[in-house]
């Protein structure tokens, strides 16, 4: 018995600082021959795509050709140019994608955002908050397509981030230290949180890169022979970001990076311009439409349905799991905008950004950064 206790004692502490998930693992070469290239994957803890809701019904196209919503209705200045049988499939589509009839959100149905006795009427600020939505939607689909295959119809609707919830599952918001704790002196670090996959890194790399505007360059110029100029804690920040980004697309850093060198764009995998525009799109959203919505979110203790903020505030925002939710392409890479034409967005206003080839040089990021534009 003594031998047994002693067993586990010396086993237990083992196998829980190991660090490895048992089970076999699948391995691909993604890029050149050797170890700096290899995405290693573990089939038993894939993120399921999950059933994504058929659309209201069948949508023809002499419906979207008919009269314009804005002849019907009164307070329609986004979607007043909608046919009004698309503009009510629409309606019925958000129900689903937002809070779904028979659900248990309080409220829900078309009640979650209307008044039913004016629909009209602007004073559900949940109703404020969907023609945003609906703006940034379209913005997404239309100015940030280079993260988007040029494949017909891929890009973003409503279901994407919110999957039947008012508030998508995966969020984020400032999370600073306190600075009079005890807690507050390890600067965020040393404090292993889910939003960093567990390491021990600074636990909110997100309002310094998802919100502000940082640059994330911490490598040396010459590597290896010239020292970088980055600060510890930028480093220490940026891996907590790409932390982030392997979990929430349930990849490995070599999904977009050669690991011989993380910096150069040259050895690089196209995913990492994909992801490069991610960052864009994200600081566009979260800034220009969440953010941007300002007092509309009530205080905490307020809303009719619950906190809408994080504890200094600021308003809970999008990061790359919001959509991803650990795999590489939403929803398994399924084209649900082809059904929901109204999501679409015109054209960007802007030139469109150029064509930036596998392996952008940091000279053309920054100008194809210049050329994205956000809309209003
Ligand atoms: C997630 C929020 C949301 C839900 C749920 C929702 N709507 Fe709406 N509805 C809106 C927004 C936003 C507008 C204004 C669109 C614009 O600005 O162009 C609107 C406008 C309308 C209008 C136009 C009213 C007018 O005269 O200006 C009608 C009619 C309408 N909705 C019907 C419905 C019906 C029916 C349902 C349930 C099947 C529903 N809505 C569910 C957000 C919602
Ligand atoms: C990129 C992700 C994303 C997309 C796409 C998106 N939303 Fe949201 N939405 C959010 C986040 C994040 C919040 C929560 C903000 C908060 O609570 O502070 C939110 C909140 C809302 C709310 C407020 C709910 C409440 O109870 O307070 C409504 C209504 C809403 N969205 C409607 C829509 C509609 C309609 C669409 C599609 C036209 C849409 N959203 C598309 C991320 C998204
Ligand atoms: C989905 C793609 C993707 C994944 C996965 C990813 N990265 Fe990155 N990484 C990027 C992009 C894009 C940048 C440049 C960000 C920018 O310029 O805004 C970057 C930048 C970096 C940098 C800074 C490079 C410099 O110029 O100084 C380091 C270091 C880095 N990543 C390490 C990692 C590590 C370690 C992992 C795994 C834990 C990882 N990355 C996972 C896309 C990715
Ligand atoms: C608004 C939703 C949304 C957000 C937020 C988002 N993405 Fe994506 N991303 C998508 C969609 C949709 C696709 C797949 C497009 C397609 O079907 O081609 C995609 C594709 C990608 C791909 C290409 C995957 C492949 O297999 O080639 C990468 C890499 C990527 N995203 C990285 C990121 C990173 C990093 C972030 C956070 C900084 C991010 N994304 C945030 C919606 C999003």
């Amino acid at each position: 018995m003594k031998t047994l206790n002693k067993l586990v004692a010396i086993a237990l502490p083992a196998l829980l600082l190991a660090g490895c998930e048992l089970g076999s693992k699948e391995q691909e070469q993604v890029g050149f021959r050797g170890t700096a290239m290899v995405q290693i994957s573990d089939p038993d803890s894939k993120a399921k795509v999950g059933d994504i809701p058929a659309p209201p019904y069948e949508l023809t196209a002499e419906m979207i050709a008919g009269d314009r919503a804005s002849t019907a209705y009164e307070n329609v200045p986004v979607l007043g140019n909608v046919s009004v049988d698309e503009f009510n499939y629409l309606m019925q589509a958000m129900t689903t994608w937002i809070a779904p009839d028979g659900s248990n959100v309080k409220d829900a149905g078309c009640t979650y955002c209307h008044n039913p006795e004016n629909m009209a009427s602007d004073e559900k600020y949940t109703k404020v908050v969907a023609r945003k939505m609906l703006l940034m939607t379209q913005n997404i689909n239309a100015t940030w397509a280079p993260h988007f295959s040029k494949q017909e119809n891929a890009g973003v609707t409503c279901w994407t981030c919110h999957r039947g919830n008012p508030v998508p599952v995966n969020n984020w918001s400032t999370a600073m230290p306190e600075p009079g704790t005890i807690t507050g002196k390890k600067y965020g670090g040393n404090t292993p949180a889910a939003s960093v996959a567990y390491a021990s890194l600074n636990f909110d790399p997100f309002t310094d890169y998802l919100a502000g505007k940082d640059n994330i360059r911490v490598g040396g110029k010459e590597f290896p022979t010239a020292a970088s100029q980055a600060a510890i804690q930028s480093t220490e920040k940026t891996y907590g970001l790409m932390m982030h980004m392997s979990q929430g697309l349930g990849v490995n850093c070599t999904f977009c990076h050669n690991s011989n060198n993380f910096a150069k764009w040259e050895d690089s995998r196209p995913q990492r311009v994909t992801a490069w525009y991610g960052i864009r799109m994200v600081r566009d959203i979260n800034n220009n439409y969440i953010s941007a919505l300002g007092d509309v979110w009530p205080a905490n203790g307020k809303g009719a349905y619950g906190n809408r903020r994080g504890p200094h505030g600021d308003p809970l925002k999008v990061n790359c799991a919001t959509c991803h939710q650990g795999i590489n392409k939403p929803l398994g890479g399924a084209k649900m905008l082809k059904d929901y034409p109204a999501l679409k967005g015109a054209a960007p206003v802007a030139a469109p950004a150029p064509v930036v080839a596998a392996a952008p040089a940091p000279a053309e990021t920054a100008a194809a950064a210049e050329a994205v534009k956000p809309a209003a």
